[in-house]
């Protein structure tokens, strides 16, 4: 099997770090790197929060400093899905890596003059790296196969009515990314609000009893009781469908659609707006992810965590 090249760009809380250790099973996928960006918590905090996953997984892929803040905006965060650390409280013992001096997005148009056009992006944060690499590189759409993202939604939002987190922190960004001429996968709220764990499911990772399986258990707590509180009846794994969909679309629905970002209307800022159920068609510019068979979904992961 060719292994696809790829470089997760995320702002490792607590749904990027399971995302992590998921993707770092997967057999399709060369993972080239991971880049950092502001989002859940702070730059330094997502930094180092990955690097600690990748400790806990014995993994020596390198991870690549991002952005610390929006291209325009003030940074917000979700400390309160996240906790303050970004992994619910949870201390993972440090790292001795050390991260590269070269920056993010320096680092994406590095890699995809190396693949010539094979390199894929799986964005699970704020897209504020990419959307730096656009700006200062301009040759940089021609080189990049697919841009899979975990933000958005046709349809709501979660942290305004209308917005999803990862494209209301940076929705600036998310249009430089939409109109790159890359084609972009939304995996947005239509699916991860499907693609959750029950309390139950999340207790069956960690009977596994792996460090990475009671991390796994340990660091859904907060998440999960948050989403029960308010009537949910699981842990939506958004990073993770992103990550899993990436890697084998089969169960998942996907539709080809025109997709914009609103940057601009006081009530609206960050919602992403499809053309999928509209009679008005926009120019395609990538495809939208509206559905997922649950199970097989949850088979997938249990199965890809029994693996350390
Ligand atoms: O809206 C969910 C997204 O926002 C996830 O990527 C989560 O990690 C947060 O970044
Ligand atoms: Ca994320």
């Amino acid at each position: 099997m060719n292994r696809i090249p790829v470089i997760l760009d995320c702002d490792t809380g607590v749904d990027d770090a399971i995302a992590i250790m998921l993707i770092n099973k997967l057999p399709q996928f060369n993972l080239l790197a991971l880049t950092s960006v502001a989002g859940n918590v702070e730059l330094e905090k997502t930094t180092n929060n990955a690097l600690r996953v990748l400790e806990l997984i014995k993994s020596d892929i390198p991870v690549y400093r991002g952005a610390a803040k929006p291209i325009f905006r003030e940074h917000v965060k979700a400390v309160y899905i996240h906790g303050e650390n970004g992994l619910g409280g949870i201390e993972l013992p440090q790292t001795s890596h050390v991260v590269p001096g070269i920056t993010a997005w320096d680092y994406i148009y590095q890699e995809a003059l190396k693949w010539q056009g094979e390199l894929e992006i799986i964005a699970i944060g704020p897209l504020t790296n990419l959307g730096l690499a656009f700006i200062k590189y301009k040759q940089l759409p021609e080189l990049i196969k697919r841009i899979v993202i975990m933000g958005g939604s046709a349809s709501i939002g979660n942290v305004t009515p209308a917005a999803e987190f990862n494209i209301y922190v940076d929705p600036e960004a998310a249009d430089i990314v939409f109109r790159s001429g890359v084609p972009v996968y939304m995996c947005g709220l239509d699916i991860t609000m499907k693609a959750y764990l029950t309390a139950e499911e999340i207790s069956q990772v960690g009977a596994l009893g792996t460090k990475p399986a009671k991390f796994f258990q340990e660091v859904a707590q907060g998440p999960l009781n948050f989403s029960l509180r308010i009537g949910l009846a699981g842990m939506s794994l958004h990073d993770p469908a992103a990550v899993l969909y990436a890697s084998d679309p089969s169960i998942f629905e996907t539709h080809q659609v025109g997709m914009r970002v609103e940057t601009k209307g006081p009530l609206s800022i960050g919602r992403t707006v499809t053309d999928l159920y509209s009679d008005t068609q926009w120019q395609n510019n990538g495809f939208i992810i509206t559905d997922v068979d649950r199970k097989a979904f949850y088979q997938k992961v249990i199965a890809l965590m029994s693996q350390y």
